[in-house]
């Protein structure tokens, strides 16, 4: 049992040891059967929450709300356009004020100091949302997502395909390295997390017993997967003319029918969502019309097969980010 997380905040996984990850996992998976059980969970009745959105977000934004009513708390939403923050008031001016409001802060936006510099000044537990740099929330959820499919991870390999230096496959790299679990990144070179992060979790990774391997090779990369996992190719905040680039040097790394195969037998496909896998989206027929891609990331095939748990994964990220706040502000 670690120490008590109470009055800490969720900014980045390297932050917490493998033993307070499991804790976290623990927790969340207490609050799924409660929830599966329509037991009330108010625990924390009487506080209060505030989510700070400077980018979109449909299962972030909604975990938290969620999340935050089960617990009993009451949760103000603060859009991109409706807050001082950064236009008329500073960060540290915004923390304070907010710090004297509220029991925890949730932020989603761009870099990771940003949500390093609110937990210095706000006071109270800040929670990272997603920044450019890592989403930690999210991996909680595909950590559990693959726990409850083989009953165990430690051992098994993950391989994330594309965009290899997102946050996405940044903090994926690091849970992995915490948790026991081999990690592979196959992308280009250029597209490859950043050699200090790599070195870091290297050094974890052997403490736990697996493995960090970066390498281009789809065939060499994704033998022997028990997990495939991609995201999209232009992450939010990234300009729109990078598409034709990131089409070219991200093609070759498609999750298709040839790269599941060449996975293990019993090998699941992960995605954080949302996903460009057929033409029911603007930017997915815009890329059509201009670049003749029916889909991108992932194939609209492999995306709604049996193989596929990304709504299992979608559905965990708000009872993980249940256990986040719980931990936190208990
Ligand atoms: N996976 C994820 O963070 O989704 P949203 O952008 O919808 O929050
Ligand atoms: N890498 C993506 C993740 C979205 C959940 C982005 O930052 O847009």
């Amino acid at each position: 049992m670690p120490r008590s997380l109470s009055g800490r905040s969720f900014l980045k996984l390297l932050d917490f040891s493998t033993e307070e990850i499991q804790y976290l996992l623990e927790l969340a998976k207490d609050f799924k059967r409660l929830k599966r059980a329509g037991t009330p969970h108010k625990y924390l009745a009487g506080k209060n929450i505030v989510l700070l959105f400077e980018k979109t977000s449909t299962r972030t934004r909604c975990s938290f709300e969620v999340a935050g009513n089960d617990l009993g708390m009451g949760v103000t939403y603060l859009d991109p356009g409706s807050s001082q923050m950064g236009k008329k008031e500073s960060l540290e001016d915004t923390a304070k004020v907010l710090g004297r409001m509220f029991d925890g802060i949730e932020y989603r936006g761009f870099d990771q100091q940003i949500v390093e510099d609110l937990a210095k000044h706000a006071g109270v537990p800040v929670w990272n949302g997603l920044t450019t740099d890592f989403h930690p929330t999210q991996m909680l959820a595909d950590v559990l997502t693959i726990e409850e499919h083989f009953g165990h991870y430690k051992g098994l390999t993950m391989v994330f395909m594309g965009d290899a230096r997102n946050n996405v496959a940044n903090s994926l790299m690091v849970v992995s390295a915490k948790l026991g679990i081999n990690f592979v990144a196959c992308g280009p070179k250029d597209n490859m997390p950043e050699k200090k992060l790599v070195d870091t979790c290297k050094k974890i990774a052997k403490e736990n017993g697996c493995t960090i391997t970066l390498t281009e090779d789809v065939k060499k990369g994704t033998k022997n997967a028990d997990v495939i996992y991609t995201d999209i190719w232009v992450s939010m905040g990234e300009p729109d003319e990078i598409w034709e680039q990131r089409i070219k040097l991200l093609s070759p790394y498609q999750v298709n029918d040839a790269v599941m195969k060449n996975a293990n037998p019993g090998a699941i496909f992960l995605h954080c969502l949302p996903s460009f896998h057929d033409l029911e989206t603007t930017i997915g027929a815009d890329i059509y019309k201009k670049f003749g891609l029916p889909e991108m990331e992932v194939t609209d095939k492999v995306f709604r097969s049996p193989q596929s748990k990304v709504f299992d994964e979608a559905e965990n990220r708000m009872h993980t980010i249940k256990a986040v706040m719980y931990a936190t502000l208990k």
